[in-house]
């Protein structure tokens, strides 16, 4: 275990680490811009997936330098981080020379600075089965020692479902975000099961949510950029460029798939999970696909 690792801590209700919660009034006070796009997600959601689709579809014609040389986290920062040694997600967010700025962030809903609601941002929510969340979440935990220590798989796997998470509950904030949706209407839900399933359909639907109107060469050449395998040996997409990360352990880019619990979850978890998540998700209308 690596000394340097963050407990979990309690902040205003939430499980956090203090590497998104030092830079809070800063980043409270962040000034959205009309045109800003926030992406929002619980971790391991894919994130990183839509962040490059949407750097490849404003910029990726324009500016194709960016995508050569500028590691997808320095695209699109990550708005709450704040580790020594590296900028500030929020000084990053403000120096960008790009319109529109293109910002990821992984709060729940209700820390989200108050500016983006104001200019009626364009937000993309994208959210992915609790199962797969869990243990690609694992995954990342156990290679990146800027998080806590995941423990044994089974801790991890009661730790999630207690919501003792960096960010806190999946429960809270897929239903949280889900919940806003219905009266915030700058908001584009989607899911990570249907981009699996229909990459160009949820494009589609993605262009439309953002006013653009891509040619159909425009598309294939996002979809194609964007596809897992591509985004794999991309060193400026797969995180290769980040030291904490340890890929002996589990590469960032791990496998992509919707399913993937099932070579994790013994029969036993996966009833016990199942009981449980009908009891957290009983009020909610979300419906998520945990097999395609
Ligand atoms: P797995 O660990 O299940 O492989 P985030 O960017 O939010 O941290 O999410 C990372 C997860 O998204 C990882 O899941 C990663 O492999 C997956 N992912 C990243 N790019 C992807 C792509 N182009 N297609 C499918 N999955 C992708």
């Amino acid at each position: 275990m690596d000394s340097l690792r963050p407990e979990i801590i309690d902040f205003h209700g939430v499980s956090m680490s203090h590497y998104f919660t030092d830079n809070w009034e800063n980043v409270q006070n962040f000034q959205a811009r009309p045109d800003d796009i926030l992406t929002a997600t619980y971790p391991k959601a894919g994130t990183t997936w839509v962040s490059y689709i949407l750097d490849l579809l404003y910029f990726g014609q324009t500016a194709p330098e960016r995508q050569a040389t500028m590691p997808i986290y320095e695209r699109v920062p990550f708005l709450e981080i704040c580790r020594p040694g590296i900028d500030s997600g929020k000084d990053r967010a403000d120096e960008l020379p790009t319109s529109p700025r293109l910002i990821k962030t992984h709060f729940p809903v209700q820390f989200v600075p108050k500016s983006f609601w104001e200019q009626n941002c364009r937000i993309i929510y994208l959210a992915r089965n609790a199962k797969d969340s869990l243990v690609s979440y694992y995954h990342f935990c156990r290679m990146n020692s800027s998080q806590p220590w995941p423990g044994e798989w089974s801790t991890f796997f009661h730790d999630f479902m207690e919501g003792k998470m960096v960010f806190g509950s999946w429960y809270d904030h897929v239903n949280g975000w889900w919940e806003k949706k219905q009266t915030y209407s700058n908001l584009h839900y989607m899911f990570y099961e249907d981009l699996i399933k229909d990459t160009g359909r949820e494009l589609d639907k993605l262009c439309s949510f953002l006013g653009l109107s891509p040619s159909a060469e425009e598309k294939d050449r996002v979809t194609n950029g964007a596809q897992f395998d591509n985004m794999k040996k991309d060193n400026m997409a797969n995180y290769s460029t980040v030291r904490i990360m340890d890929f002996k352990i589990s590469p960032f880019m791990r496998k992509g798939k919707v399913g993937d619990w099932k070579t994790h979850f013994t029969v036993a978890q996966n009833e016990e999970f199942d009981d449980d998540y009908k009891k957290k998700m009983k009020d909610s209308t979300l419906q998520f696909q945990t097999e395609i």
